[in-house]
Protein backbone atom coordinates (compact mmCIF):
# COMPACT_ATOMS: atom_id res chain seq x y z
CA UNK A 1 0.00 0.00 0.00
CA UNK A 2 1.24 3.49 -0.91
CA UNK A 3 1.92 5.43 1.92
CA UNK A 4 1.74 9.04 0.01
CA UNK A 5 -0.84 11.25 -0.30
CA UNK A 6 -2.40 11.00 3.51
CA UNK A 7 -3.05 14.68 3.55
CA UNK A 8 -4.75 14.87 0.90
CA UNK A 9 -6.58 12.28 1.40
CA UNK A 10 -8.38 14.06 4.82
CA UNK A 11 -10.19 16.41 1.98
CA UNK A 12 -11.94 13.50 0.32
CA UNK A 13 -12.22 10.74 2.47
CA UNK A 14 -15.67 9.29 4.48
CA UNK A 15 -17.18 6.83 6.36
CA UNK A 16 -17.93 3.55 4.32
CA UNK A 17 -21.06 1.60 5.54
CA UNK A 18 -21.96 -0.16 2.64
CA UNK A 19 -19.32 -2.81 1.95
CA UNK A 20 -18.65 -5.32 -0.87
CA UNK A 21 -19.11 -8.31 1.69
CA UNK A 22 -15.87 -10.69 0.05
CA UNK A 23 -13.17 -10.94 2.22
CA UNK A 24 -9.84 -8.65 0.78
CA UNK A 25 -7.18 -11.30 -0.91
CA UNK A 26 -4.60 -12.41 1.46
CA UNK A 27 -1.55 -10.35 0.10
CA UNK A 28 -3.45 -7.64 1.25
CA UNK A 29 -4.70 -8.26 4.11
CA UNK A 30 -0.96 -8.91 5.23
CA UNK A 31 0.11 -5.66 3.95
CA UNK A 32 -2.51 -4.17 6.39
CA UNK A 33 -1.01 -6.24 9.21
CA UNK A 34 2.55 -4.95 8.75
CA UNK A 35 1.42 -1.23 8.03
CA UNK A 36 -0.71 -2.56 12.00
CA UNK A 37 2.41 -3.39 13.47
CA UNK A 38 3.98 -0.46 12.14
CA UNK A 39 1.56 3.02 13.55
CA UNK A 40 3.12 5.51 15.24
CA UNK A 41 1.94 6.06 18.87
CA UNK A 42 1.55 9.41 20.78
CA UNK A 43 2.85 7.23 23.67
CA UNK A 44 5.18 4.76 23.21
CA UNK A 45 4.58 3.33 27.00
CA UNK A 46 0.84 2.10 26.75
CA UNK A 47 0.71 -1.39 25.06
CA UNK A 48 -1.74 -2.22 22.27
CA UNK A 49 -2.73 -4.68 20.49
CA UNK A 50 -4.23 -4.87 16.75
CA UNK A 51 -6.38 -7.73 15.42
CA UNK A 52 -7.76 -8.49 12.41
CA UNK A 53 -10.84 -9.73 12.87
CA UNK A 54 -14.12 -11.04 10.24
CA UNK A 55 -17.17 -10.52 10.10
CA UNK A 56 -18.58 -13.47 11.53
CA UNK A 57 -16.60 -13.07 15.07
CA UNK A 58 -18.50 -9.71 15.70
CA UNK A 59 -21.92 -9.35 17.22
CA UNK A 60 -23.25 -5.90 14.59
CA UNK A 61 -25.92 -4.43 16.61
CA UNK A 62 -27.61 -2.93 13.77
CA UNK A 63 -24.76 -1.62 11.21
CA UNK A 64 -24.48 -3.57 7.88
CA UNK A 65 -22.31 -6.41 7.21
CA UNK A 66 -18.52 -5.89 6.58
CA UNK A 67 -16.09 -8.17 5.98
CA UNK A 68 -13.13 -6.75 7.91
CA UNK A 69 -12.59 -5.26 11.29
CA UNK A 70 -9.85 -3.86 12.77
CA UNK A 71 -10.23 -4.79 16.75
CA UNK A 72 -8.55 -2.50 19.19
CA UNK A 73 -7.00 -3.31 22.63
CA UNK A 74 -5.01 -1.14 24.67
CA UNK A 75 -3.89 -0.91 27.90
CA UNK A 76 -5.85 1.46 30.12
CA UNK A 77 -3.17 4.33 31.24
CA UNK A 78 -3.38 7.69 31.02
CA UNK A 79 -3.87 9.27 27.59
CA UNK A 80 -4.78 5.27 26.61
CA UNK A 81 -7.64 6.75 24.44
CA UNK A 82 -6.25 9.43 22.12
CA UNK A 83 -3.48 7.22 21.96
CA UNK A 84 -5.67 4.93 20.17
CA UNK A 85 -7.57 7.72 18.53
CA UNK A 86 -4.23 9.48 17.05
CA UNK A 87 -2.88 5.54 16.38
CA UNK A 88 -5.72 3.96 14.08
CA UNK A 89 -6.98 7.27 12.03
CA UNK A 90 -3.37 6.76 10.69
CA UNK A 91 -5.03 3.35 9.06
CA UNK A 92 -8.10 5.35 8.38
CA UNK A 93 -6.00 7.74 6.06
CA UNK A 94 -3.90 4.57 4.95
CA UNK A 95 -7.09 2.54 3.88
CA UNK A 96 -8.88 5.25 2.34
CA UNK A 97 -5.90 6.22 0.15
CA UNK A 98 -5.56 2.75 -0.84
CA UNK A 99 -9.16 2.16 -2.45
CA UNK A 100 -10.61 0.74 0.48
CA UNK A 101 -13.15 1.85 2.95
CA UNK A 102 -13.36 2.25 6.79
CA UNK A 103 -15.49 3.08 9.37
CA UNK A 104 -15.19 3.62 12.94
CA UNK A 105 -17.69 1.64 14.85
CA UNK A 106 -18.42 2.23 18.12
CA UNK A 107 -21.31 -0.09 18.19
CA UNK A 108 -20.46 -3.21 17.11
CA UNK A 109 -19.25 -6.02 19.58
CA UNK A 110 -16.56 -8.79 18.89
CA UNK A 111 -18.06 -11.64 20.47
CA UNK A 112 -16.62 -13.18 23.66
CA UNK A 113 -13.83 -15.09 22.28
CA UNK A 114 -12.50 -12.49 20.86
CA UNK A 115 -12.41 -10.54 23.66
CA UNK A 116 -10.77 -13.14 25.99
CA UNK A 117 -8.01 -13.68 23.12
CA UNK A 118 -6.14 -10.47 24.98
CA UNK A 119 -5.16 -9.53 28.25
CA UNK A 120 -5.59 -5.60 27.37
CA UNK A 121 -9.10 -3.75 27.44
CA UNK A 122 -11.18 -3.75 24.53
CA UNK A 123 -11.50 -0.35 23.02
CA UNK A 124 -13.34 -0.54 19.33
CA UNK A 125 -13.29 -1.38 16.09
CA UNK A 126 -12.77 -0.29 12.80
CA UNK A 127 -14.23 -2.09 9.53
CA UNK A 128 -12.72 -1.79 6.04
CA UNK A 129 -13.14 -3.38 2.88
CA UNK A 130 -13.81 -2.71 -0.54
CA UNK A 131 -16.82 0.07 -0.84
CA UNK A 132 -19.95 -0.96 -2.61
CA UNK A 133 -20.63 2.97 -2.31
CA UNK A 134 -18.22 5.54 -3.64
CA UNK A 135 -15.14 5.83 -1.34
CA UNK A 136 -14.91 9.64 -1.65
CA UNK A 137 -16.31 13.03 -1.16
CA UNK A 138 -16.24 15.33 -4.26
CA UNK A 139 -16.31 18.48 -2.54
CA UNK A 140 -15.84 20.15 0.78
CA UNK A 141 -19.54 20.89 0.99
CA UNK A 142 -20.33 17.50 1.82
CA UNK A 143 -18.36 17.53 5.27
CA UNK A 144 -20.91 18.30 7.53
CA UNK A 145 -18.56 19.83 10.00
CA UNK A 146 -19.04 23.30 12.46
CA UNK A 147 -17.03 26.02 10.74
CA UNK A 148 -13.63 26.75 12.23
CA UNK A 149 -14.71 29.86 14.04
CA UNK A 150 -16.72 27.66 16.18
CA UNK A 151 -13.74 25.37 17.26
CA UNK A 152 -10.60 27.18 16.82
CA UNK A 153 -9.44 30.84 17.90
CA UNK A 154 -5.76 29.91 16.82
CA UNK A 155 -4.09 32.66 14.68
CA UNK A 156 -1.64 32.01 12.14
CA UNK A 157 -1.72 28.62 11.62
CA UNK A 158 -5.52 28.24 10.59
CA UNK A 159 -4.67 26.03 7.61
CA UNK A 160 -3.17 23.58 9.59
CA UNK A 161 -6.38 23.30 12.35
CA UNK A 162 -8.96 23.12 9.00
CA UNK A 163 -7.29 19.41 9.17
CA UNK A 164 -8.86 18.90 11.99
CA UNK A 165 -11.72 20.34 11.54
CA UNK A 166 -12.65 17.57 9.13
CA UNK A 167 -11.40 14.49 11.07
CA UNK A 168 -14.04 11.81 11.86
CA UNK A 169 -15.65 11.60 15.37
CA UNK A 170 -18.29 9.10 17.00
CA UNK A 171 -21.67 11.23 16.11
CA UNK A 172 -19.62 13.88 14.28
CA UNK A 173 -19.79 15.61 17.91
CA UNK A 174 -16.43 17.52 17.14
CA UNK A 175 -16.05 17.97 20.70
CA UNK A 176 -12.46 19.55 20.06
CA UNK A 177 -11.51 23.26 20.92
CA UNK A 178 -8.27 24.84 19.20
CA UNK A 179 -5.88 27.51 20.68
CA UNK A 180 -2.28 29.27 20.13
CA UNK A 181 -0.74 31.00 17.08
CA UNK A 182 1.74 29.92 14.58
CA UNK A 183 4.48 28.13 16.91
CA UNK A 184 2.13 25.95 19.14
CA UNK A 185 -1.51 24.71 18.87
CA UNK A 186 -3.31 23.65 22.30
CA UNK A 187 -6.09 20.99 21.91
CA UNK A 188 -8.83 20.83 24.04
CA UNK A 189 -11.76 18.49 24.92
CA UNK A 190 -15.32 18.96 25.53
CA UNK A 191 -16.09 17.88 29.28
CA UNK A 192 -18.52 15.06 28.84
CA UNK A 193 -21.99 16.00 30.46
CA UNK A 194 -24.14 13.69 32.60
CA UNK A 195 -25.93 11.76 29.76
CA UNK A 196 -22.75 11.67 27.53
CA UNK A 197 -20.57 10.65 30.93
CA UNK A 198 -23.01 7.45 30.88
CA UNK A 199 -23.41 6.28 27.35
CA UNK A 200 -20.33 7.95 25.10
CA UNK A 201 -17.44 8.98 27.52
CA UNK A 202 -14.78 6.79 26.08
CA UNK A 203 -15.08 8.26 22.53
CA UNK A 204 -14.15 12.23 22.77
CA UNK A 205 -10.46 11.38 23.83
CA UNK A 206 -10.63 9.02 20.77
CA UNK A 207 -11.81 11.99 18.90
CA UNK A 208 -9.04 14.26 20.00
CA UNK A 209 -7.00 11.53 19.02
CA UNK A 210 -7.97 11.64 15.81
CA UNK A 211 -8.15 15.19 15.20
CA UNK A 212 -4.26 15.38 16.62
CA UNK A 213 -2.87 13.47 14.04
CA UNK A 214 -4.56 15.38 11.08
CA UNK A 215 -2.94 18.35 12.55
CA UNK A 216 -0.04 16.74 12.81
CA UNK A 217 -0.36 15.37 9.30
CA UNK A 218 -1.06 19.05 7.72
CA UNK A 219 1.78 20.29 10.05
CA UNK A 220 3.73 18.53 8.48
CA UNK A 221 2.56 18.76 5.06
CA UNK A 222 3.32 23.02 5.30
CA UNK A 223 6.78 21.77 6.30
CA UNK A 224 6.85 21.87 10.12
CA UNK A 225 8.46 19.43 12.24
CA UNK A 226 5.33 18.91 14.86
CA UNK A 227 6.19 17.40 18.04
CA UNK A 228 3.23 17.05 20.07
CA UNK A 229 4.16 17.73 23.95
CA UNK A 230 1.67 17.70 26.93
CA UNK A 231 2.57 20.71 28.91
CA UNK A 232 0.43 21.71 32.71
CA UNK A 233 1.52 24.84 31.61
CA UNK A 234 -0.70 25.60 28.50
CA UNK A 235 -3.01 27.94 29.10
CA UNK A 236 -6.97 27.48 29.90
CA UNK A 237 -9.22 27.60 26.66
CA UNK A 238 -11.75 30.67 27.10
CA UNK A 239 -14.30 28.27 25.75
CA UNK A 240 -15.87 27.33 28.91
CA UNK A 241 -16.55 23.21 29.77
CA UNK A 242 -13.39 22.21 27.80
CA UNK A 243 -9.85 20.96 29.30
CA UNK A 244 -6.73 20.67 28.02
CA UNK A 245 -5.41 17.58 26.48
CA UNK A 246 -2.00 18.27 24.10
CA UNK A 247 -0.06 20.96 22.64
CA UNK A 248 0.82 20.01 18.81
CA UNK A 249 4.68 22.53 18.82
CA UNK A 250 5.37 23.69 15.33
CA UNK A 251 9.25 23.63 14.91
C1 LIG B 1 -14.81 6.85 17.72
C2 LIG B 1 -15.83 6.74 16.60
C3 LIG B 1 -16.89 5.84 16.70
C4 LIG B 1 -17.82 5.74 15.65
N1 LIG B 1 -18.82 4.80 15.74
C5 LIG B 1 -19.67 4.63 14.68
C6 LIG B 1 -20.64 3.60 14.70
O1 LIG B 1 -20.75 2.82 15.65
N2 LIG B 1 -21.44 3.45 13.63
C7 LIG B 1 -21.34 4.28 12.53
O2 LIG B 1 -22.10 4.11 11.56
N3 LIG B 1 -20.41 5.28 12.48
C8 LIG B 1 -19.58 5.48 13.52
N4 LIG B 1 -18.61 6.44 13.48
C9 LIG B 1 -18.48 7.31 12.27
C10 LIG B 1 -18.99 8.73 12.51
O3 LIG B 1 -20.40 8.73 12.57
C11 LIG B 1 -18.47 9.63 11.39
O4 LIG B 1 -17.07 9.67 11.45
C12 LIG B 1 -18.99 11.05 11.47
O5 LIG B 1 -20.40 11.07 11.33
C13 LIG B 1 -18.37 11.95 10.38
O6 LIG B 1 -18.62 11.45 9.09
P1 LIG B 1 -17.44 11.03 8.11
O7 LIG B 1 -16.53 10.06 8.83
O8 LIG B 1 -18.15 10.38 6.95
O9 LIG B 1 -16.69 12.27 7.72
C14 LIG B 1 -17.69 6.58 14.51
C15 LIG B 1 -16.64 7.48 14.43
C16 LIG B 1 -15.70 7.57 15.46
C17 LIG B 1 -14.56 8.51 15.31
Amino acid sequence: METQNLYETIFKRKSVRNYDITPLDENTLKDISNHLNNLEPLHDDIKIELKIISESDVNRRFMKKVPHYIAVFSENKEGYLTNVGFMLQQMDLLLSANGIGTCWQGIPKPKKEVLKSSNLEYIIVIAFGNPNEPLYRTSLSEFKRKPLDEMSKVQGAEEIVEAARLAPSATNSQAWFFAGDAKIIHVYALKPGFIRKLVAKKYIPIDVGIALYHLKLAAEHFGKKPQIIVDETAPDSSKQGYEYIASLELL
